[in-house]
C-alpha cells in the first residue's frame, strides 16, 4: 500500500489539479464560507493518490429520462458533494449494483435479476450486486471529515444511485454496461496494474 502511494504521487497530483479546476465554478456560498478543513484536505488527498477505474470514465451521465426529483438530485447533489473529494465518475462508473425500491421491492428484484439477468452475479468487477451497497457507501463518504452531506441529502443521494445503477446496469442497459466498464478495467491494469491487482486481485 505504502509502495503504491509513492508511486501514484505524479497521478496524485495531475488528479489534483483536475479536480481543483473542475471543482472551483461549482463552489457554493457554504463550500467557500470557511477555509477548508486540514482533515477535509486530508481526505481529498487519500481519495486522489488512490485511483480507480472509475475515474477514467465519464463524469456526466444523461439523465434527462429520470423522474423530475431523481434528476434534480443527480444536478444539484451527486454532481456538486460528491465531487468534492474526487469525481463524480468515481460514483458514477462504479460496479456497485443496488436495486431501487423498498427494502421488499429490492429482495422481489434481485431474485429476478438472478432469473432473468445471470450474468450480473459472475463477474463482481463489473457488476456487485447487493441489496444496501450504496447505503453503506453513501454512509462511509458521510462519515468523512469535511464531507458536508446533510442525513435528508444522503437519503436523496442514495436513491439517486440505486436508480440509476438499476437503470443502467440491468436489463436491457445491461450489456452496454457490461462493455463500458470491461474497457475501463483492462485500460485500468494496463495502466496501472498493481493497484488494479490491489483492488481486483487480492480479495
Ligand atoms: C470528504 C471526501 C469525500 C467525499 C465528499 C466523497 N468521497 Fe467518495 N471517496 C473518498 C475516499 C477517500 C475514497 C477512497 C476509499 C475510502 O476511503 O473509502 C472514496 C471512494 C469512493 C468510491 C469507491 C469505493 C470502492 O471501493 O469502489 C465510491 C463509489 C465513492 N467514493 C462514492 C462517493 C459518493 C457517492 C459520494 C457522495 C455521497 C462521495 N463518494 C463523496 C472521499 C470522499
Amino acid at each position: 500500500m505504502r509502495r503504491f502511494m509513492r508511486g501514484s504521487w505524479v497521478l496524485g497530483w495531475i488528479g489534483a489539479l483536475a479536480c481543483l479546476s473542475g471543482g472551483v465554478s461549482r463552489l457554493s456560498a457554504e463550500d467557500t464560507a470557511a477555509a477548508p478543513s486540514a482533515s477535509y484536505e486530508a481526505e481529498k488527498a487519500k481519495a486522489l493518490a488512490n485511483p480507480y477505474p472509475n475515474d477514467f470514465g465519464p463524469t456526466l451521465i444523461d439523465a434527462s429520462k429520470y423522474p423530475a426529483e431523481i434528476q434534480a438530485t443527480y444536478k444539484t447533489l451527486l454532481t456538486v458533494k460528491c465531487a468534492r473529494c474526487h469525481q463524480a465518475s468515481r460514483p458514477l462508473n462504479s460496479q456497485f449494483l443496488e436495486p431501487y425500491g423498498t427494502k421488499a421491492e429490492k429482495a422481489a428484484k434481485l431474485v429476478e435479476w438472478k432469473q432473468k439477468n445471470p450474468e450480473i452475479f459472475k463477474d463482481r468487477a463489473v457488476w456487485q450486486p447487493e441489496a444496501n451497497i450504496w447505503e453503506r457507501y453513501v454512509k462511509r463518504m458521510m462519515a468523512k471529515p469535511g464531507c458536508n452531506i446533510q442525513p435528508a441529502e444522503g437519503r436523496k443521494i442514495w436513491q439517486f444511485l440505486t436508480y440509476d445503477s438499476e437503470q443502467r446496469k440491468t436489463g436491457a442497459n445491461a450489456a452496454g454496461w457490461e462493455k463500458q466498464r470491461r474497457q475501463l478495467l483492462a485500460d485500468f491494469k494496463a495502466k496501472h496494474p498493481a493497484r488494479y491487482n490491489e483492488l481486483f486481485e487480492t480479495r
